[in-house]
């Protein structure tokens, strides 16, 4: 049975909760899926004060015990992850921004590689996606396999047509998700993708000063390998990657 779990920013049970228990009812209705709900709203997670101890000395470090690392054991026991939020002011509520605060030292040292991650941003406004593409951003940057998502639209009360647009939404978001799940394949790196972890990697690497992440890098494997996981370049990108190892070396020397 696959765990999913959505996390979710709204502290209302409305329209946030509407999407995400509509794609919980379409993924039982395809398969066996053990579905939890992670209400962020019912979870301490103080506001980052920016000292950077995550980044800099380890997330052992961070200044606050509240419930974060709770949070990030239910990302690591999951096989894929919903981050859903509401659109406030143009972007993610802010106590889903906090979260996604509180754990981006992961960005500095990714993981997930293997859990497939979708977004679901849920607005007013019937035009506009920052808040799912924000998401995505997020779940790219864990290090997460991303399957697009998708926006809904959710007035109060939610007349019948856009009740039905949001259904086919998410139906259709349900079965490329338990699609996703069931691909062996690792997810195909973009050319973005590989610049950022060669330059990275030999940053890391040819710096005279030893930064935390070096740790973690040296630890994965990464100053050795050709990408985060095993997977096979082409010849395009492995001259890219070559590339950037070059000028991730000059420029962090
Ligand atoms: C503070 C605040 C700011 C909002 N800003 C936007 C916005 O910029 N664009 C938009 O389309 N909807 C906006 N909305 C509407 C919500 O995104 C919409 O009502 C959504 O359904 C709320 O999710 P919920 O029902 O799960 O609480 C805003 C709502 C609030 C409370």
């Amino acid at each position: 049975m696959k765990k999913i779990t959505a996390f979710i920013g709204s502290a209302r049970k409305k329209g946030t909760y509407l999407a995400v228990n509509e794609l919980e009812i379409n993924l039982k209705n395809i398969g066996n899926f053990d579905f939890e709900y992670i209400f962020l709203n019912d979870y301490n997670i103080e506001f980052c004060c920016g000292c950077k101890l995550c980044f800099d000395k380890g997330e052992k470090l961070c200044p606050y015990k509240d419930d974060r690392d709770i949070l990030i054991e239910k990302l690591e026991k999951s096989d894929g992850v919903v981050f859903a939020s509401p659109s406030y002011a143009f972007q993610v509520s802010g106590r889903m921004k906090n979260f996604i605060d509180r754990i981006a030292f992961i960005y500095h040292r990714p993981r997930f590689f293997n859990k497939i991650f979708t977004a679901i941003g849920v607005q007013f406004i019937p035009f506009g996606k920052q808040t799912q593409k924000y998401l995505e951003s997020a779940g790219r940057n864990l290090g997460f396999n991303v399957l697009n998502g998708t926006t809904v639209i959710t007035p109060e009360p939610i007349p019948e047509k856009q009740l039905k647009e949001l259904q086919a939404n998410i139906r259709k978001l349900a079965i490329q998700f338990n699609q996703r799940l069931n691909d062996k394949n690792p997810c195909k790196p973009s050319l973005f993708k590989i610049v950022t972890f060669r330059m990275t990697r030999s940053g890391l690497q040819s710096s005279s000063i030893k930064l935390y992440d070096y740790e973690y890098y040296k630890e994965k494997g990464w100053f050795h390998s050709a990408y985060y996981y095993d997977i096979q370049l082409n010849l395009f990108q492995k001259f890219i990657g070559w590339l950037s190892d070059v000028l991730g070396r000059k420029l962090f020397k």
